[in-house]
Parts: C-alpha cells; sequence; structure tokens
C-alpha cells in the first residue's frame, strides 16, 4: 500500500499504552482552529453555491450568446446589442424584434450550467430586465426537460414601457424532477423588445433569501461549524493578470450593476479548459460576509497586493501605483466594521446591514512569493497597521511547504513579526503521515500559522487522476492531530478547494462534489467535520513512551479538554491494516463518566470513496462505550479515524 510504506507495521498483540495528562494544558486552541476556504473554482461560485441557473444572463460573456440556443424568423430578429459608452458594467443587451411571431418563431433556449437541475413541485422563480417604446410581446417560460418536454412554466406580457428599463417576474412550480433541464422562452406578438438579465432561481435557496445560494451546498458547511470562512480564493484573488484580478469593490450593489469579469479558470488548465466559466459576482463581497455570519464562522477576506498569478503573467503594479491597493483593504475594513456615517460602512448599511460584520482579519495576497511579495507586503501592513493596530494580517509563504521560495519567505516573514503565516501542502499521503510532526520543533512565540490550503493528493498536484479515498483522509487526519498538538502555533487550519461540479471540474482533489441536484461530503469532508465539530479549547498531551503520538505503529494522537462542557476529547488514527489496542491513563483525572461517545471513521478500502449513489460510504458511526475506573481501553480498528469524548 503505498502510504503504508511510510509507517511501521504494528505489533498487533501489545496493548499500547497511551498517557495523557488531562490536568496539562498544554495550548489553548483557537475557536477559528478549523475553518474553510472557498474559491471560485470548479463552478464553486456561479454554476454552483450562487443558485443562478441561467448561464451568461446579461450576455456579457465573451461569446455573447453563449450558453444560449437562438431560435430567429428572420435574420436579425433577435440582436445582441451593446451600449458600452452609457453602461460600462453590463454594457450588452438582446434587442428583439417580433415580426408578427406566432409561437416557436422566435425561441430563446438556456442550457444552464451543464444543464439546470429541477426540482419536481419545487417553485421557481423568473425575472427579466426589458425595455420597450411599448407594449407588444408575449413571453412564455417554460423548464423543459432533456428530451425538450415541458415541466413547468408561466407566460408574461410586459406592461412597462419608455425609455427606463423594468423588470418583470413571474414564479411558477416545476412539473418534474430533471438533472438537465433548460430554460425555453417563447416570444410572440408584434413589435420590439429589449431584453437583460433573464434569471431563474429555485425558490428553497438558503435561507429563502432571493438571488441566494444553494441550500444544500451551505448547509454542508453550516454542519462543519467552521471557525472561519476563506474568501474569495485562491488564485482569483490573483487574476491572470492585474486587470483580471478579484476586485471586491466591483462585487457590491444591484447585480446588473457588478461588472462581469472572466474566471482565470476558465483557461488555466489546457487538459480542463472551461470556456463558459465566468464570474458574475451575484455572489460577492457583501454575501462572503452574510454567509459568514450565517455559518458562523469568522470572515477571511484575501486581498491582491498588487501582484497577479505568478504561475501566469506575474504581473505587478509598481510601489508607486500601489495606493489603490491598499486603499481596498483600508476600505473593505471600512465596508466591514465601519458605521453608516462612514463611506463604505454607508454602502454595507444600504445593502441591508446595518450591524457591523466584525471582520478581524485580512490576507494580503494569494500565494504570492519572492522580494516582490516581501516589498509590497510591507507598505500593506504598515498602511493597515497604522490605521488599525490590532487587525490581524495573513501573510502568504508561496506555493509549498518547503524549499527556496517558502524559506526565503518564512524568513523574511519572522522578520516582519507576520501575525499568520500562511503554508500550503498539496502533497502525497505518504507526506502527510510522515509530517504529523512538523510543528513540534516550531517557534512557540512571534508568527502563527495557518494552514491555508491542504489536500492529498492520490496521484500529484493538478493531475486528473487524484481521488477523494480514504486514504487521503486518513493521511490528513493523522496530519491534523500534529496541528491539534500544537494549537500554540497553528491557530488555523483550511482544506482546499472546497467545491467540484461533477460536469465542471478543474481541480480534483475537492471537500465536497455537487451535480445540478444533489452535493455530498467526501471521506477529507468527514475528517474535517469530525476535527472542527469536536475541536475542544485546550490541548492536553497525549504520549506513547513519553513521545508524542506521531506515527509510532501507524498511530497518530491528540487530546484535548473542552472545559464548556467538561470533556476530554481524544483523537486517535490507526493507519494499519490491523486493529490496535489502546488502553489510556488518564493523569490528574477526578471522576470520568461511566460511559463515553465514540465516533468512528473506518473502511477497510483506503480506495473507498463516496459518490453520488453512495454518499455516506465512509462516513462518521457514533456509538456509546461503556467505561470504569480511570483507563479507557480503546479498540482502534484498522484504517480508522476514532473521536472519543467523555465527561471527566
Ligand atoms: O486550491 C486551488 C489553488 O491552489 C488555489 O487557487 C491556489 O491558491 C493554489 O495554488
Amino acid at each position: 500500500m503505498i502510504a503504508l510504506a511510510a509507517l511501521g507495521i504494528p505489533n498487533a498483540r501489545s496493548q499500547k499504552q497511551l498517557t495523557v495528562k488531562v490536568n496539562q494544558t498544554k495550548a489553548d486552541i483557537q475557536p477559528t482552529m478549523w475553518g474553510v476556504f472557498f474559491e471560485d473554482i470548479n463552478l464553486g461560485a456561479d454554476g454552483g453555491i450562487y443558485a443562478e441557473m441561467v448561464k451568461n444572463r446579461s450576455f456579457e460573456f465573451f461569446r455573447p450568446l453563449m450558453g444560449w440556443d437562438v431560435k430567429r424568423k428572420t435574420e436579425g430578429d433577435v440582436l445582441v446589442v451593446n451600449r458600452k459608452e452609457v453602461n460600462t458594467a453590463n454594457p450588452r443587451y438582446l434587442r428583439v424584434t417580433a415580426n408578427n411571431a406566432a409561437k416557436g418563431d422566435v425561441v430563446l433556449v438556456n442550457e444552464g450550467f451543464r444543464g439546470m437541475g429541477i426540482k419536481k413541485d419545487l417553485r421557481y422563480d423568473f425575472s427579466i430586465m426589458y425595455h420597450q417604446q411599448q407594449p407588444a410581446v408575449r413571453l412564455t417560460v417554460e423548464l423543459i426537460d432533456a428530451n425538450g418536454k415541458s415541466i413547468g412554466g408561466t407566460t408574461i406580457t410586459p406592461q412597462e414601457s419608455g425609455d427606463a428599463w423594468h423588470k418583470a417576474i413571474a414564479s411558477f412550480n416545476a412539473t418534474a424532477t430533471e438533472l438537465k433541464g433548460k430554460l425555453k422562452i417563447t416570444i410572440e406578438g408584434n413589435g420590439v423588445i429589449d431584453l437583460d438579465m433573464i434569471s431563474l432561481f429555485p425558490g428553497d435557496t438558503w435561507k429563502n433569501r432571493p438571488g441566494g445560494m444553494r441550500a444544500d451546498m451551505v448547509q454542508l458547511l453550516a454542519d462543519m461549524k467552521p471557525g472561519f470562512i476563506r474568501f474569495p480564493g485562491g488564485c482569483i484573488v490573483e487574476g491572470f493578470d492585474l486587470s483580471q484580478r478579484y476586485q471586491w469593490k466591483k462585487t457590491l450593489g444591484p447585480i446588473e450593476e457588478r461588472q462581469l469579469l472572466i474566471n482565470r479558470w476558465n483557461f488555466e488548465f489546457a487538459h480542463r479548459p472551461t470556456p463558459d466559466y465566468f464570474q458574475t459576482f451575484g455572489l460577492g463581497f457583501f454575501e462572503y460576509f452574510q454567509l459568514a455570519e450565517d455559518i458562523g464562522a469568522e470572515p477571511l477576506p484575501i486581498l491582491n497586493c498588487g501582484m497577479a498569478c505568478q504561475f501566469n503573467s506575474a504581473e505587478v503594479a509598481t510601489l508607486d501605483e500601489l495606493d489603490p491597493y491598499v486603499q481596498d483593504a483600508l476600505d473593505l475594513i471600512e465596508f466591514a466594521n465601519g458605521d453608516a456615517s462612514t463611506k463604505w460602512g454607508k454602502v454595507r448599511a444600504d445593502m441591508g446591514h446595518s450591524t457591523p460584520f466584525n471582520l478581524k482579519m485580512m490576507g494580503v495576497g494569494n500565494e504570492n512569493w519572492g522580494p516582490q511579495y516581501v516589498e509590497r507586503l510591507k507598505i500593506f501592513t504598515k498602511a493597515i497597521k497604522s490605521k488599525y493596530p490590532d487587525f490581524k494580517l495573513v501573510n502568504s509563504s508561496g506555493t509549498d511547504p518547503n524549499g527556496e521560495r517558502f524559506d526565503y519567505l518564512n524568513n523574511e516573514l519572522r522578520k516582519m513579526n507576520a501575525d499568520i503565516i500562511d503554508e500550503h501542502y498539496y502533497r502525497k499521503p505518504e507526506w502527510f503521515f510522515e509530517n504529523a510532526r512538523r510543528y513540534d520543533n516550531y517557534p512557540r512565540n512571534g508568527s502563527k500559522i495557518f494552514g491555508g490550503e491542504y489536500a492529498a493528493q492520490s496521484d500529484k498536484t493538478v493531475s486528473v487522476d487524484n481521488k477523494n479515498c480514504w486514504l487521503t483522509a486518513l493521511s490528513e487526519a493523522a496530519f491534523m492531530t500534529g496541528l491539534e498538538r500544537n494549537a500554540d502555533v497553528v491557530n488555523m487550519a483550511s482544506y482546499a478547494p472546497l467545491f467540484a461540479h461533477a460536469d465542471g471540474w478543474q481541480w480534483t482533489p475537492d471537500l465536497i462534489w455537487v451535480n445540478n441536484l444533489k452535493s455530498y461530503g467526501t471521506p477529507d469532508y468527514y475528517v474535517q467535520q469530525l476535527f472542527s465539530l469536536n475541536k475542544g479549547n485546550k490541548v492536553v498531551p497525549i504520549t506513547l513512551n513519553n513521545d508524542v503520538v506521531a506515527g509510532q505503529d501507524s498511530l497518530f494522537a491528540a487530546a484535548a479538554i473542552d472545559t464548556k462542557t467538561n470533556e476530554l476529547i481524544i483523537k486517535l488514527v490507526n493507519a494499519s491494516n490491523r486493529s490496535q489496542e489502546t488502553s489510556l491513563s488518564l493523569d490528574g483525572v477526578k471522576k470520568l463518566a461511566s460511559q463515553g461517545t465514540l465516533t468512528v471513521l473506518q473502511n477497510d478500502d483506503l480506495m473507498a470513496v463516496n459518490s453520488f449513489t453512495e454518499p455516506t460510504k465512509v462516513s462518521p458511526k457514533q456509538s456509546t462505550v461503556k467505561l470504569s475506573g480511570k483507563k479507557i481501553n480503546l479498540s482502534a480498528a484498522p484504517y480508522s479515524f476514532s473521536v472519543l469524548r467523555v465527561k471527566i
């Protein structure tokens, strides 16, 4: 077995004597310890958590009719019009001339994001912006199944006329469930109408917010109770070049005024081209903050530091042109925290959130590196800290957890006394097993660590063959025991990437997979969830022969106390193919409850994966265990991750 070459074969017969020093706090575990990393990659936002079902709703894609199938009666019946002189954010719209058009003469069909997921009996909310000199046409709006059969719809006769744009809305219920549905709009009548922002949302969005997010996907995040949510990335922060960088100010306000941007994952991988991948920003910074609040996570926005992706153009803003970038960072703090008397606090309040979002930290740069990064970072740090001295900054240590780039940055950032250093590890499972001791000898004072992006790669980074299998998850669990043990150094960690659409991904592995109807958590998801739900707030030592448990006999362990519930929480990974008996002596415990809760994630097959048909094949099973005295006998099944909670 690949990973196990790195591990010892356990002596199956002997019982392992583990000692837990329950009354010896080694470190505080931060509430932010386990979080989530969100990036609009793999159709994570558009086509994913942002529930808009119409692709290219405002005809702003590079090819204006991409995603649309247009049937005309005569040439010129349907034109793409560009008003870029008067509307730079949303220049294009559709001009439809209905020339005594009968049903079927002029038809627009939108294919959605790899189809539209339609649920029987669910309400669908259609909206459209229009402009006409006089009412003259009727629109029939229908959902159709993969065979073109109507499965619900309604009609709209736009009534307003004149020079202004108006919005028409209509809701209807679907009559069937369909994974690959489409939206069909038939235009009948005699006259001219301009159309824009053609939109369809399901009625079951998260918190039933109009124009909101997919509830099943948000629920999977909420179920993790993440300590923070990092957004909006990832490389999309940097952009292919600076013109394509993420600019949060352009993601606020009415959605028809949010200027679309190509998604850098559209063309990043020649082997996974996604030419229809754009960012419409219906999920913008306001919505990210709102999402963080909804799921009880600290918001962690990452901002561009004046450098585009160094794998791509490596374009930089000169130091004397950095001001707007720095100002974006300062303004973001005001947007999140300022009251309505401030310029940006008022923007937030006008969007419907008068109370502050209480932003405490931000990342400057994503995965940037080199002296160019350091010199820009210093300028940001000085400006932000002089205005907001207590505000925490996350700094990049580059692309890899070791090597020249890492060593240079690690050194420079520590000299700068960086608040939080963001380390990334996309490595094979062996690396995760072998690096469970990574932080045992890190400096205890000074900069804290954010394991900002990590995922075990069953094949290799950016390989399409990577799988979210039990092996990858188990290796991450082993590694994470080392993060928890070193919670005085490691204050935050998040798996990456978060979401992937089964028909539209660019990067694998990913924590959660979705199609247009369903979503499921991978084995890696359940590992993240178990750590997060069983975080505790104080690390206590757990040892085997006076050493931390970090791979001896393929065992890995961490122990924590939850002082709010008065529970001891033991996490134990058995990465061997044999069951292992352990006996835990609890030093300093006054009283132990007569039973505890044991949650086990286990599979005999390291290659086991979850899927749409078997979404919980590898998922936690909970049981009650009887305890007596002050010793705990815990049997760790082959290839298992166990979490024991017991009142003390
Ligand atoms: O998570 C996928 C990508 O990996 C992120 O966008 C980037 O930060 C890293 O290289």
